[in-house]
């Protein structure tokens, strides 16, 4: 457990956030900052109000500012606003980027030392914002996306294959985007490789929902996206670093040379612990991975590029 933990944006992403991160007992504190009034001290009574039942002791406190979140260990910034029918991730950009831009600068004028996760949209280019407005280090500056986009590959590869989720492992690397990576050669069920068990075209159709997981769930809401495996995404990635547990986990990391790559955040498999992002591991692609791997970085810096 660690004093205090903070999650910005009390929407959807970030209050069921707030509450997994509560029901943990990850923090001592837990912290729900929002723009609009009433919302996040509303919410945070509510939460706080479940701990009896469902027995956590982590404090919830919804606040309009910053000053409660002072010397947080960890920041989620969920802020902004979310897809609707029809919009991209990269629709949200320029709004996004501001908004992502402010609650950045105030994480570091009030909590220097912390890690922060990003999870607001388009997210490569949203952990840039961060990053360049906090002023942190790589290590202090990850991005929730991969864990989101490989839960819903193993998700439907469990289903498919009638068999425990558990048993599934996978990696999806590359942008948070139609272009991600869902890597074949890394996807096995107990360590039997998945082309042993299933034909190549009904995998071909998982990798493509996949890909497409996000906008069929904007599709059935309609009034915004997913986000109840996001917030869970998140809070594994906050675990992990509370306690140190050294998990290899896909997330936004900044490359600096990784997989040929430098100064973009693209999703690579990455060690969590204590400090944060603790190392990069590159791990060997098929030559067409490797090429998919680099269209999807190229889509990650269009929309870069196109930053005011
Ligand atoms: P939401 O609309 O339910 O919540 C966003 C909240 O941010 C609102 O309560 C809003 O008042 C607040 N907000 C706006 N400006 C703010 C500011 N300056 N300071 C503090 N709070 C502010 O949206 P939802 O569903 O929670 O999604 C949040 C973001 O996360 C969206 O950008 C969405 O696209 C993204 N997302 C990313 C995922 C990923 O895998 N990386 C998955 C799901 C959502
Ligand atoms: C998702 O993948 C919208 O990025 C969000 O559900």
């Amino acid at each position: 457990m660690v004093n205090k933990i903070t999650v910005v944006g009390a929407g959807n992403v970030g209050a069921t956030a707030a509450q997994r991160v509560a029901e943990k007992e990850l923090a001592k504190q837990v912290i729900l900052v929002d723009i609009v009034e009433g919302v996040p001290q509303g919410k945070g009574l509510d939460q706080w109000q479940s701990a009896p039942i469902e027995l956590y002791d982590s404090r919830i406190i919804g606040t309009n500012g910053y000053d409660e979140t002072e010397n947080s260990d960890i920041v989620i910034i969920t802020a902004g606003i979310a897809r609707k029918p029809g919009m991209s991730r990269d629709d949200l950009m320029n709004t996004n980027a501001g908004i992502v831009k402010t609650v950045s600068e105030q994480v570091a004028r009030t909590s220097p030392n912390s890690i922060v996760i990003v999870v607001s949209n388009p997210l490569d280019v949203m952990c840039y914002v961060a990053k360049k407005a906090t002023g942190f280090p790589r290590e202090r500056v990850l991005g929730m996306a991969g864990v989101l986009d490989t839960a819903r590959y193993r998700a439907f590869l469990a289903e498919a294959l009638d068999c425990s989720v558990r048993d599934i492992q996978a990696m999806v690397l590359g942008g948070h985007g139609d272009t991600m990576v869902p890597l074949i050669s890394y996807t096995s069920v107990s360590g039997i490789p998945i082309t042993q068990l299933m034909e190549r075209s009904v995998l071909d159709k998982i990798v493509d929902r996949t890909r497409n997981g996000g906008a069929e769930i904007v599709a059935f809401l309609k009034t915004g996206s997913a986000y109840y495996a996001p917030s869970a995404g998140a809070v594994q990635m906050t675990e992990a670093i509370v306690n140190d547990q050294k998990r290899i986990l896909p997330c936004a990391a900044w490359l600096e040379g990784e997989y040929g790559m430098n100064g973009l955040f693209l999703g690579v498999p990455c060690k969590l612990g204590r400090k944060g992002l603790e190392k990069i591991i590159e791990v060997e692609l098929t030559p067409a991975e490797r090429v998919a791997l680099g269209k999807s970085a190229d889509a990650v810096r269009e929309p870069m590029a196109k930053l005011s």
